[in-house]
């Protein structure tokens, strides 16, 4: 049975779950990156989710840029991405093949205030994205990396199965070619440029939070919008900002 969780969990509380899950302190420090409204109860029932959460500022930064009507989330997780995509885009379908983790992703939206505006769907986004062909404007794929440990490797796990990057996106360059794809910080653009098919123009974009750079997003389609290279980190000006930078580069 779901446990009720209560509105407002003290740090207590959160260390004592983290043991549970065996969830590093960094993780648990970082909460409020994850998620700013932590504290209103916000559940990561798996140690996998706790560091597969787009942090806030990234997520809300990529729903800046992906602002369209229909997007789709096919590895929705506990909910970090498609919580902001709410808050930009009409309406937002959520997939996810591990159902603790949408009902995760629903409760959390719903603490967001933004659960009306998605469609959380409990199945295997490789089966079900072939029905969305011709039918959304965006989708952002933020695959499971396999973990911190992640070692710039080239293959995806996906339970039994792995996918290279190139297989993923050639997938779901059929239902549009406006994607955007979270990678790991630790992914070379040796490694990406070989993933996207020749002759597509993409952006590669550097997510920094507090000067340390968290993941990379790369967009295709009508999300590209730099063709001036920079690999130096945005200025930020004001404290809100301080946070979030973003290193811009395009790739021809
Ligand atoms: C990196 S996490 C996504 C994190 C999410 N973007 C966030 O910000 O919270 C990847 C998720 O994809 C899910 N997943 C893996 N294979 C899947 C599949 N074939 N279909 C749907 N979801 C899948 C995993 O269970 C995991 O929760």
């Amino acid at each position: 049975m779901r446990r009720k969780r209560s509105k407002r969990q003290s740090s207590t509380e959160v260390d004592r779950t983290s043991c549970n899950l065996k969830v590093h302190p960094k993780y648990i420090a970082q909460r409020f990156r994850l998620f700013s409204k932590f504290e209103q109860g916000i559940s990561l029932s798996d140690s996998e989710s706790w560091y597969s959460v787009l942090p806030e500022k990234i997520a809300s930064h990529v729903a800046s840029r992906c602002s369209c009507d229909v997007i789709v989330d096919p590895f929705a997780g506990a909910g970090g991405s498609c919580i902001q995509f709410a808050t930009t885009c009409t309406y937002v379908i959520a997939i996810e093949n591990v159902s603790s983790r949408l009902m995760d992703a629903k409760h959390n939206a719903e603490i967001y205030q933004v659960s009306n505006n998605i469609d959380f769907i409990l199945g295997d986004a490789f089966q079900i994205f072939p029905s969305f062909i011709g039918k959304v404007d965006v989708i952002f794929i933020a695959p499971p990396w396999g973990g911190p440990n992640y070692e710039n490797g080239d293959f995806f796990n996906f339970g039994r199965f792995q996918y290279r990057l190139s297989e993923i996106v050639d997938s779901f360059l059929q239902v549009t070619e406006n994607l955007a794809i979270s990678l790991p910080r630790s992914s070379s653009p040796r490694q990406i440029a070989s993933a996207i098919p020749e002759g597509r123009l993409f952006e590669v974009e550097y997510n920094y939070l507090n000067d340390k750079c968290k993941t990379i997003t790369v967009y295709l389609g009508s999300l590209v919008k730099s063709l001036v290279s920079s690999m130096i980190p945005q200025q930020s000006h004001s404290s809100e900002d301080r946070e979030m930078d973003n290193g811009q580069r395009y790739q021809p």
